[in-house]
């Protein structure tokens, strides 16, 4: 694949077919081999936790001089790594070797001098650098690097898409504007250790860890950041209490319900970040929802977060996915596409509603690799007999053990490429048996709807739920139309045609809405569509009524 101009900006980009860029050189003494491998999920969170811990986050005056800005705070202890970026003004996320470097930083920065407002005293990792005298000092200035944090619009996105030689390297060049960046990573993780803060002025030995699209390796720039508080260690204290002659435990406050004492824990974390947290706005406690959580905007990194306490389905989920896309670099490239094709068709929305999740999407992408001949992935029960007893997970009843090393798990001798198979997914899917099947991860294999629901897609890890409840039949049949329409482009086209007329080809044809290039071919195959799609939006809205304090988290 040959990247050119903006799409190759200098800075860090994720490997293709891992979720985390493997940094070349790590701690002394760490396994030399665990560089070269693709690190388990586990590790990857261990080292990008601990990152985030030794990081801060200063906001720069516009014209901000790098070198002196480093030499300030290389006398707190040695700058590990530095970028800049643009948030409201320029930031710059310094991380040290040292996480004591920062405790010598805080001793030595100031306190806001408050004449109109007063300030609250947490003393955060969130700083203010100025120039005591900005004229004298602006002669040297050198421009810095700014380290993009958002994609680039869909339209800049079509133009790049046309000047690529086949439809695979438009998946990849896709894949490659999308992913998150190894900086927008650090940023995602510093967020999380932020938030950590607080929960530890309470629960010292808790963590904030992500999950979601910020770990699974399908997280696109953009997208919000998922995180849990999690008290690790409940665990450890009850397996060293059945040690020795005594027993002690802890008085602790007993509640009737672990759903009351989550909404309690998280009612109190959300009135820190509101009352206390600097730049952090918009906190809305949704604590009634299925899985509660509090909602903020994180102004100083630019994330909107959703806190929730530990849920360990979720994370199960997120390392199953990781898992997947770490194992074949086609895996995420067709992710990206599936899902940037459904936002621009409207199938998927980031309101909730009777719309396909992105997450739903992911699965049905899975689901498909699995389907291919020889398979792209392995199912869930295959991954399964690969676990061995560290890789143990039995959550409420459910056995959600799978491998956790991925050198377990044999390559697929599988050479399709990524043109045929977004293909053949739109061929598989136009006709696919919803009526009658449902989607079946563990087993990889179509099995009957055991309800009815338009879309049934098991959760891989409570078998007895369906992640895409929530999509209703219009939704699905607008799903199912899209597809055909695309399956149909694509094996219609003429390519050499279409460059001669500067037309949009392959991926680049299917990510403009269709009404527009081509809407009375469109209007044949998707007769009985429009009506469908009034009411499936109807029906949406008054869904989002009913629903707009809810969120589909660890259904
Ligand atoms: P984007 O945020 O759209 O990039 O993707 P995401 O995978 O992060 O989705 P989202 O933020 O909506 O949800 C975060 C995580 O919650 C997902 O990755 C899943 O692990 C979990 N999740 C979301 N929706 C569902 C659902 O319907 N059922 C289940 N079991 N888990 C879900
Ligand atoms: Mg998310």
């Amino acid at each position: 694949l040959h990247l050119s101009g903006p799409g190759a900006r200098g800075h860090a980009r994720l490997g293709r077919s891992g979720a985390v860029a493997q940094p070349a050189a790590e701690e002394p003494g760490e396994d030399a081999e665990v560089g070269t491998r693709k690190k388990t999920f586990a590790e990857v969170q261990t080292e990008r936790l601990n990152q985030a811990e030794r990081t801060v986050l200063i906001k720069c005056p516009s014209k901000v001089h790098e070198k002196k800005l480093l030499q300030y705070l290389s006398s707190h202890g040695n700058v590990k790594s530095h970028f800049f970026f643009e948030n409201r003004g320029i930031n710059a996320l310094i991380e040290f070797s040292e996480k004591s470097s920062i405790a010598s930083l805080q001793d030595a920065v100031g306190i806001p001098s408050a004449s109109e407002h007063h300030v609250v005293p947490f003393k955060s990792r969130l700083f203010t650098f100025t120039l005591k005298n900005p004229v004298s000092q602006r002669i040297e200035e050198t421009p810095i690097h700014l380290s993009p944090q958002c994609h680039i619009p869909v339209k800049d996105l079509i133009e790049k898409l046309c000047l690529a030689d086949n439809i695979s390297s438009q998946m990849y060049i896709l894949l490659n504007e999308y992913q998150l960046t190894e900086e927008n990573i650090k940023l995602r993780f510093l967020a999380c250790s932020l938030v950590r803060d607080f929960a530890c002025a309470y629960f010292p030995d808790s963590t904030v860890k992500p999950f979601g699209s910020s770990v699974n390796t399908f997280g696109k720039l953009g997208s919000d950041v998922d995180m849990f508080l999690d008290f690790c260690d409940t665990g450890k204290h009850a397996t060293k209490m059945k040690k020795g002659p005594f027993d002690m435990e802890y008085q602790m406050k007993r509640l009737p319900s672990e759903r009351l004492a989550t909404q309690r824990i998280l009612s109190v974390i959300g009135d820190c970040l509101d009352n206390f947290g600097p730049g952090c706005a918009n906190v809305q406690k949704i604590l009634n929802a299925r899985c509660p959580l509090v909602k903020f905007s994180h102004q100083p990194t630019g994330f909107q977060c959703d806190l929730s306490v530990s849920n360990s389905i979720a994370i199960r989920s997120s390392e199953l996915l990781y898992i997947y896309g770490c194992l074949d670099s086609r895996v995420r490239a067709l992710v990206f596409t599936i899902r940037c094709w459904a936002r621009v068709h409207g199938l998927t929305n980031s309101a909730p509603g009777t719309w396909i999740t992105n997450f739903s999407l992911t699965m049905m992408v899975m689901f498909f690799l699995q389907r291919r001949s020889p398979p792209i992935i392995p199912t869930l029960d295959q991954l399964k007999e690969l676990a061995d007893e560290k890789d143990k997970h039995i959550i409420g009843g459910y056995d959600c053990s799978f491998v956790s090393d991925l050198r377990k798990i044999k390559p697929t001798k599988n050479t399709e490429t990524l043109e045929v198979l977004l293909c053949e997914f739109f061929e598989y899917f136009g006709n696919f048996d919803f009526r009658r099947n449902s989607i079946n991860l563990r087993k990889g294999k179509e099995v009957n709807k055991p309800e009815s629901s338009p879309l049934y897609i098991w959760n891989p890890f409570e078998q007895d739920l369906n992640i895409s409840k929530n999509v209703n039949q219009p939704q699905l049949e607008k799903f199912i139309a899209m597809a055909r329409e695309s399956a149909w482009i694509l094996q219609k086209e003429d390519k050499t045609q279409q460059m001669i007329n500067k037309e949009p080809w392959g991926l680049a044809a299917l990510l403009i809405p269709f009404g527009k290039s081509n809407s009375s071919k469109m209007k044949n195959r998707m007769k009985g569509i429009g009506s469908e799609t009034i009411r499936s939006l109807l029906d949406s809205l008054k869904l989002n009524n009913a629903n707009s304090q809810q969120k589909a988290v660890g259904k």
